[in-house]
């Protein structure tokens, strides 16, 4: 039942509560490389420094991923966030079918090998260990699996990463590549090699639909071998790195363009009719476009058609996961995802209370699908509001602001239109340009943050609400590292703990701050729920604070 009793001593206050995500945030000493402690932050100051304020953990096993080695992201944070509780997540789910065989016994893989044995198995997905959306070795052993089952002809289609992992390490992954795709090889009578690739900020892995044609460059060079063409991966990405540098530019992995690979006859692996396509990327957002576009009958956002009118080919195809549990996308899969049930939204929405999410397209979603247990509709539209600002198409170091003061200015019409009880947001920058590895528009986004919090938090004086700060995960408090007195850009999260603040202009000491041992962001749910007046569901993690 979805039923939330009320709190037995605390009913809430007068006005809405607002939850200010701040992507990317983390707390991390004090030091020159980090972004949130270099910018001036006033007010993010006051909140962390109050009585009501903690930190909690956002990575590893906090948030459901495999070891203290994973960084947290914005996935798995926002899910937490979102269900008060710590699911399984796709980076272990993958592990634990791959040892137990499970995978492999799935009809689905079954299929897909029955096609690669008459046709070209192909794999596509985020080329690193990064274990944010995949991981190098889940693609290794369904290649050597394939290989022992009999599939002759594979071909790989990479997205260099450079965003999870460091921003020029493309060429280390080809080369660990390339020695599985030659051991396999070597048992002779078979083909297996990388066909087409690019950065993955420049093709395949656009998420929540802000840049459709990012997917069709992805599809026309992995499916028609439409690219500059490369004998190699590796010397397509030499080749550009060299250009870039003698360019002025230091070139950057995750916007790499596309490449072929082509031999005397043309490209080596390009898709045709009855071949098995494979996307292996575990995580969702940014898997769901490419998805579409192989599976769909009807797809009509870009013409997949070939150069000479060629129909798109007609492929077996399957997801590592299931990426979307309301669009049921894909249909095929090779491992059940997480059943992220009960959300903090099933339950308010069961309540009749109303409430908002906002921000911009590049984590929109993060506050709606991430946050509803990887939903992409509405629990119940006649009590939600979602809206979503329009980001623009670039590299965000050149913006840093990007629409934090957009979000900002919708988040209080909709606080003060009194028809909202609970509201969500996400800022995007700490995070966005944290990727970029530039510290100094890191710096320049938390600024911006900082105001806008000033901003809701006098809203929210204003109102009698309560706000809620925190974040999902590290990035902006670790922008890079030093060894021998060379600095490397840091574009990836960090291991960082998250900062969690309560700002409640009304508080009379009715609760204090006493997180359970070891806080994380599953804590929140609770929290939020006791701070609107209900108790929590039983099984959700414990609440933060205690009355
Ligand atoms: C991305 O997809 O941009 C990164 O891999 C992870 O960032 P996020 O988890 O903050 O979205
Ligand atoms: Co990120």
């Amino acid at each position: 039942s979805l039923h939330l009793d009320r709190h037995p001593s605390f009913s809430g206050r007068p006005g809405p509560v607002l939850l200010v995500i701040a992507d990317g945030v983390g707390v991390a000493p004090e030091g020159p490389s980090n972004a949130v402690t270099v910018a001036d932050t006033p007010h993010l100051d006051e909140l962390t420094e109050s009585e009501l304020a903690t930190q909690l953990a956002a990575h590893g096993p906090a948030v459901g991923l495999p070891t203290d080695d994973d960084m947290g992201n914005s996935e798995v944070g926002h899910n937490a966030l979102g269900a008060g509780r710590v699911f399984a997540q796709g980076a272990k789910l993958v592990n634990k079918a791959i040892e137990s065989g499970a995978i492999f016994e799935s009809k689905v893989w079954k299929g897909a090998v029955e096609h690669g044995r008459s046709a070209t198995m192909h794999f596509v997905g985020l080329h690193s260990d990064g274990n944010v959306h995949s991981h190098n070795e889940h693609l290794y052993a369904m290649l050597r699996h394939a290989a022992d089952e009999g599939v002759t002809s594979a071909a790989v289609h990479i997205l260099h990463d450079g965003r999870d992992v460091p921003s020029q390490s493309a060429l280390e992954y080809i080369e660990r590549t390339e020695q599985v795709l030659a051991e396999i090889n070597a048992a002779g009578g078979r083909n297996f090699r990388i066909a087409s690739g690019g950065g993955r900020m420049y093709i395949t892995m656009d998420r929540y639909e802000a840049d459709w044609p990012m997917v069709e460059r992805g599809y026309r060079a992995h499916v028609w071998g439409e690219g500059r063409r490369f004998s190699s991966a590796k010397q397509a990405v030499e080749t550009m790195y060299d250009e870039a540098r003698a360019g002025g530019k230091e070139p950057s992995d995750q916007y790499l363009r596309e490449f072929v690979v082509a031999d005397a006859n043309g490209p080596v692996g390009t898709v045709a009719d009855g071949d098995a396509v494979i996307v292996y990327n575990f995580r969702g957002d940014r898997a769901i476009e490419i998805s579409r576009a192989f599976e769909e009958d009807d797809f009509d956002v870009f013409s997949r058609q070939g150069p000479n009118g060629e129909n798109a080919p007609s492929v077996y195809f399957a997801g590592m996961l299931q990426y979307d549990g309301d669009a049921l996308v894909p249909k095929q899969y090779l491992v059940a995802p997480p059943s992220i049930d009960r959300t903090m939204s099933h339950y308010l929405c069961a309540e009749g209370v109303r409430s908002f999410a906002v921000s911009e397209t590049q984590k929109y979603g993060h506050v709606t699908y991430f946050w509803n247990g990887n939903r992409s509709g509405y629990i119940d539209e006649t009590l939600e509001t979602y809206v979503e600002i329009p980001s623009d198409n670039v590299e965000f170091d050149t913006t840093p602001a990007m629409k934090v003061r957009e979000i900002t200015d919708e988040v209080i019409d909709l606080l003060r239109s009194g028809e909202y009880d609970f509201g969500r947001l996400n800022f995007p920058s700490g995070d966005m340009v944290g990727h970029t590895g530039n510290l100094d528009a890191t710096v320049e986004a938390m600024a911006v943050i900082d105001e806008c919090m000033a901003k809701l938090v006098a809203v929210i004086d204003e109102l009698d609400g309560v706000l809620v700060y925190t974040a999902d995960h590290g990035n902006a408090d670790v922008m890079y590292t030093e060894k021998d007195g060379v600095r490397s850009p840091k574009t990836s999260h960090t291991l960082s703990p998250v900062p969690f603040a309560i700002h409640d202009p009304n508080y009379d000491g009715e609760y204090h701050v006493a997180p359970p041992a070891h806080p994380g962001l599953a804590n929140v749910a609770a929290t939020l729920l006791n701070l609107m007046g209900f108790e929590a569901p039983d099984d959700y993690e414990p609440s933060i604070i205690q009355f």
